[in-house]
């Protein structure tokens, strides 16, 4: 018994729990991932699963991704990606909707198929539908030799490492950063970015490590807004674009662990209902980056604030007018809007992992969840 509790410990690394870890785990975690893949110095992105494959990404119609959970969110920030550097129309779906659909889906689609355990059982029966009806599938998985690494044609892992918390983080990170490497290789075989933009690019995702490293020291910070949280019974994050699915995902990080109630939605969307719920007892987490229809966000923070809700925001440093309004402010570093999610996505998780420690909750298993879940 003790000698078990010991070796836990020494896996924790020092951290109280596994997720707290791993968040700290993110930015080695995104290096790994992309080291040996992003070759800045000869300006290219070299993946062999893609590759391999290049003719059957180019001829593609369109790209399906399937996937679960804190996957699909990746997903759905990959769709966004995809659409913008390298122009092929993407579709995100739940892999347990898919597989029961009867899917219109030919020989000239391709399927991503996400999933950090590569075990998911409704993901598996996607990929399984997809390969049936001719369809050339691509996993993006964490777990070496997993089910779903071997069930597809080809792939890319993410290199996460492993990731006992059952609320995912890392491989959250690390999935859109593999996502990211191929929307960049396609669109330079695409011809849909210049070499220079190109570049730029790479520039940019190598510097995204160092920023998480610096972005982590907010923890303090995030832990005091915590404090005045923790007893909340609701709670709306808003995000648009490619901040839109980091939304859902800091609601479900929130949900997951804390029990508490949360929803996600896209930003305009909260005047077609979410804002009806709005007073002053309802937290509101709002992600208003510089670049990312900042002046639209920052009238939806005003209709906030006018309605009495709290407002706690993701903003980059050096903002002012959304500190004159806001409760709280989280400021993350600079960058490009693309990759944006590998930054706001941070503080959400340790909001979410800080309410979960001060209400008692079980964080790293959270009752009624499973880390990989291999039933349907
Ligand atoms: C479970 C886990 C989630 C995960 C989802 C999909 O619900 O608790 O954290 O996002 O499964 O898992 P996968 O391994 O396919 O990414």
């Amino acid at each position: 018994q003790e000698l078990q509790m010991n070796l836990e410990q020494i896996e924790k690394g020092g951290y109280e729990h596994f997720m707290l870890k791993e968040i700290h785990e993110q930015p080695r975690a995104i290096r790994d991932t992309y080291r040996g893949r992003l070759l800045r110095d000869e300006a290219i992105i070299k993946m062999a699963g893609v590759e391999d494959n290049m003719k059957k990404f180019l001829n593609a119609n369109r790209i399906i991704i399937v996937a679960c959970g804190t996957s699909w969110h990746a997903g759905l920030v990959a769709e966004y990606i995809f659409e913008e550097f390298s122009r092929i129309p993407v579709e995100v779906e739940y892999a347990s909707e898919f597989r029961y659909r009867n899917p219109v889906i030919t020989e000239n689609d391709v399927v991503i198929a996400i999933s950090q355990s590569g075990e998911t059982a409704d993901t598996l029966a996607a990929i399984k539908l997809a390969k049936s009806k001719g369809a050339f599938v691509f996993g993006v998985c964490n777990v070496v030799g997993s089910s779903i690494a071997r069930e597809t044609h080809a792939g890319a892992y993410t290199h996460a490492g492993p990731e006992i918390g059952v609320a995912s983080t890392k491989a959250f990170t690390t999935q859109i950063t593999v996502l990211t490497l191929i929307a960049l290789r396609l669109a330079r075989a695409k011809g849909t970015m210049s070499s220079s933009t190109f570049r730029m690019y790479l520039q940019e995702l190598e510097l995204i490590p160092q920023k998480v490293e610096q972005l982590l020291k907010v923890d303090e910070h995030v832990k005091d807004i915590a404090r005045q949280y923790l007893l909340s019974t609701n709670c709306l994050y808003l995000g648009r674009g490619y901040n839109f699915p980091v939304a859902l995902e800091g609601a479900l990080k929130l949900k997951e662990i804390s029990y508490i109630h949360a929803e996600g939605y896209p930003a305009a969307e909260m005047k077609h209902g979410p804002i009806a719920l709005i007073d002053d007892r309802m937290p509101v987490i709002v992600i208003a980056t510089s670049k990312g229809h900042y002046e639209k966000v920052v009238s939806n923070i005003q209709e906030i604030k006018s309605r009495k809700g709290k407002i706690i925001a993701v903003v980059t440093e050096g903002d002012t007018a959304v500190k004159e309004i806001a409760d709280h402010v989280i400021e993350i570093p600079d960058c490009e809007e693309a990759f944006s999610p590998l930054l706001t996505t941070i503080p959400l998780q340790l909001l979410s992992y800080h309410i979960a420690v001060m209400r008692n909750c079980n964080v790293d298993q959270p009752r009624n969840l499973a880390k990989s879940v291999t039933v349907e």
